[in-house]
């Protein structure tokens, strides 16, 4: 019998993505796959280093986890950004860790863990990808049986100054086209309602050969795939993230085209000042991601759009910051996540200096958020007594009586139901608008 293996993923769904594709080798090589820590022989954690808190985060969950097994230790292993950026220094920071596996070695960990075992000496690959080395998901290993992610593209190119991705993911590589299809056309047949095209940067997709793109119009490879993954027949496909600089007005054209790709886009905009996105080596100007934004608006779909910003990015003044709250202001966001700059090793922006002082990182958060908690008020409130189409996934976690699930809009939907729903799109009437989700009842036909 070979050893039980947890994986404790962290992180993007890049990360969420890669775990499934470690089980899905890790069971094809006889391990078994289990759900906790509590009695794994192997404990694997899948980190993420994009934040410094995010790549700490590894450190405190090893020592809850040693803590609670008593003394009876797991093999523990780390793979993940962390491993990659950190390599064998990650032995030297914390001696319970036997095993070290790079972001480009996911396919090699089963015969790794043996190695560990085996000898009981510490392992490392942060190794590239191998020729043949292909993305294989096996349906069991997927974090929903209706949902699911496939990733387009792997690693990333743009170098922002701030930005560790670069560094723990390597340059980016495309996968083939037809590979992708074949994928979304057997999650079809399994009865998935729905995918996420999933990469750093989606819309920088660039495959060496065109094969499986024959046919398709598009002014970029990455509004070809959508055309082509929507002739797939696939119910709902979204897709994320899309970089501002690379983002084609074809992407809208794409979605008003085809009713299942999803009426929604993430486009991080990370600053509303020309001279902070200058420092972050982003490669637009704010009247750039403008122009962007006002093709998604103006489409003939209402499509949600979502961001990113980082705060307090070294040297960021107020008035530079009022420039953000503009901006944020402009583009009428329908979700935002906001980050308190954190500087990473190695990256260019760590030579300057972090110079907005944590209180005053705090203050801007806090004014950024309740900025956007009012605008998305009014957005959601403006849903109240429409209908949405939403993908039925579950119970909602409030109420044993509500559902739960996503609009083709990406958000979050609520209403009374039962579980013989989930897996089913259903039409819902909203009726209330809360903070982060909308409530309503499902429409009779
Ligand atoms: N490729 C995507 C972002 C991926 S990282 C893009 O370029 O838009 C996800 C988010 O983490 C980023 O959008 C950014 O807002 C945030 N982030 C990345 N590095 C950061 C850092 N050093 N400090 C704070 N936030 C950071
Ligand atoms: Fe990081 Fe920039 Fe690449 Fe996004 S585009 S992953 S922010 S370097
Ligand atoms: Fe984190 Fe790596 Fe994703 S740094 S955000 S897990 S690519």
């Amino acid at each position: 019998m070979k050893a039980s293996i947890y994986i404790e993923t962290l992180g993007c769904q890049m990360n969420v993505a890669d775990s499934e594709r470690a089980s899905t080798k890790l069971r094809e090589a006889g391990y078994e796959l289990v759900g906790s820590s509590e009695s794994a022989d192997v404990v694997i954690f899948n980190t993420c280093s994009v934040r410094a808190r995010a790549s700490q985060k590894v450190f405190n969950r090893i020592g809850e986890v040693r803590k609670a097994r008593n003394g009876n230790e797991p093999t523990i292993g780390v793979m993940g950004c962390v491993a990659q950026l950190e390599g064998s220094a990650l032995f030297d920071h914390s001696s319970s860790i036997n095993l070290v596996v790079g972001t480009t070695a996911t396919d090699r960990l089963p015969s790794l863990i043996e190695s560990a075992r085996e000898s009981q000496r510490q392992i490392i690959d942060v190794g590239g990808r191998v020729d043949g080395e292909l993305w294989k998901v096996s349906n069991v290993e997927r974090h929903s049986p209706y949902v699911a992610f496939v990733p387009i593209i792997e690693g990333c190119n743009k170098f922002c100054s701030y930005c560790i991705v670069p560094f723990s993911r390597g340059r980016e590589q495309s996968r083939v086209a037809t590979e992708i299809l074949d994928e979304v056309r057997s999650l079809r047949e399994d009865g998935y309602k729905e995918v996420h095209l999933i990469g750093q940067n989606v819309n920088s997709y660039r495959p060496l050969t065109s094969a499986g793109l024959e046919g398709f119009s598009g002014t970029t490879p990455f509004s070809k795939l959508l055309r082509a993954v929507a002739a797939t027949g696939m119910n709902r496909i979204k897709f994320t993230t899309s970089f501002p600089r690379d983002f084609h007005p074809d992407i809208v054209a794409a979605i008003e085209e085809n009713k299942n790709l999803c009426n929604w886009v993430h486009l991080p905009a990370q600053s509303g000042s020309d001279r902070v996105l200058r420092a972050m080596r982003r490669g637009y100007k704010r009247e750039d991601y403008l122009r962007r934004v006002d093709a998604i608006k103006s489409s003939r779909r209402r499509i949600a759009l979502t961001s990113d910003i980082i705060i307090g990015f070294p040297g960021e003044t107020s008035e530079e910051f009022e420039e953000t709250i503009s901006l944020v202001a402009q583009c009428q966001y329908d979700g935002l996540y906001i980050f308190k700059y954190s500087e990473r090793p190695g990256t260019p922006a760590s030579g300057l200096a972090d110079n907005v002082s944590n209180r005053e990182k705090s203050s801007r958060f806090s004014t950024l958020e309740i900025f956007q908690k009012n605008l998305q008020g009014v957005i959601y409130k403006s849903y109240i007594g429409r209908e949405v189409n939403v993908l039925v996934e579950g119970e909602s976690a409030k109420s044993n009586s509500d559902m739960t699930g996503h609009s083709t809009c990406h958000k979050v939907i609520n209403f009374p139901g039962d579980m013989t729903m989930v897996g089913q799109e259903v039409s819902v009437t909203i009726t209330e608008a809360k903070a982060n989700s909308l409530y309503g009842v499902i429409k009779k036909n």
